[in-house]
C-alpha cells in the first residue's frame, strides 16, 4: 500500500511538471520576436551595438531542447543582470526562439 502511494505521488509530480513545461510555451511568438530584437539582439548580433557583446543568437542558434534548458534556468546566464525584460514576458521570447530553433520545422535566422 505504501509503495502504491509513492508511485501515485511520483506520477502526480511527473504529470504536473509536463503540464507546466507545455503551458510555458503558449507565449506569442510575434511579441517574442519584437522583444528579442529589442532586448537581446543589440548584444547578440554580428556587429554588436551594445557591450558586453555576446555571440550571434537567433532562433536557429540552438535546438529546441537547448532553448528549453536556457529558459529553465535563465538566472544562470552570464548576461541575466543586463536584461530589462520582466519575468512574465520571457515566455514570449522563449516561444519565439523555440518555434524557430535549428531542429524545428521552421528554422529561423534573426537577421
Ligand atoms: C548587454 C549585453 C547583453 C544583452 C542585452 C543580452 N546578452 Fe546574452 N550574453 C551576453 C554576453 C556577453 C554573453 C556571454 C558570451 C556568449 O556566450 O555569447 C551572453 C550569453 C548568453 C547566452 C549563452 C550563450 C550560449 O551560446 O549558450 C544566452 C542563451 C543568452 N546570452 C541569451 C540572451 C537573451 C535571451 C537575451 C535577451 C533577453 C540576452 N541574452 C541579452 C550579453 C548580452
Amino acid at each position: 500500500m505504501k509503495r502504491l502511494i509513492i508511485v501515485f505521488m511520483a506520477a502526480a509530480i511527473f504529470i504536473t511538471q509536463v503540464g507546466i513545461s507545455l503551458a510555458m510555451l503558449d507565449g506569442n511568438p510575434r511579441q517574442g520576436r519584437f522583444l528579442f530584437r529589442q532586448e537581446c539582439r543589440p548584444c547578440h548580433m554580428e556587429n554588436p551595438q551594445r557591450e558586453p557583446a555576446g555571440e550571434y543568437l537567433g532562433p536557429d542558434a540552438k535546438r529546441q531542447a537547448e532553448w528549453n534548458e536556457v529558459f529553465e534556468n535563465v538566472q544562470a546566464l552570464p548576461c541575466y543582470e543586463h536584461w530589462e525584460v520582466s519575468e512574465e514576458l520571457l515566455i514570449h521570447i522563449h516561444t519565439y526562439l523555440h518555434q524557430g530553433a535549428a531542429d524545428s520545422p521552421t528554422p529561423e535566422r534573426c537577421g
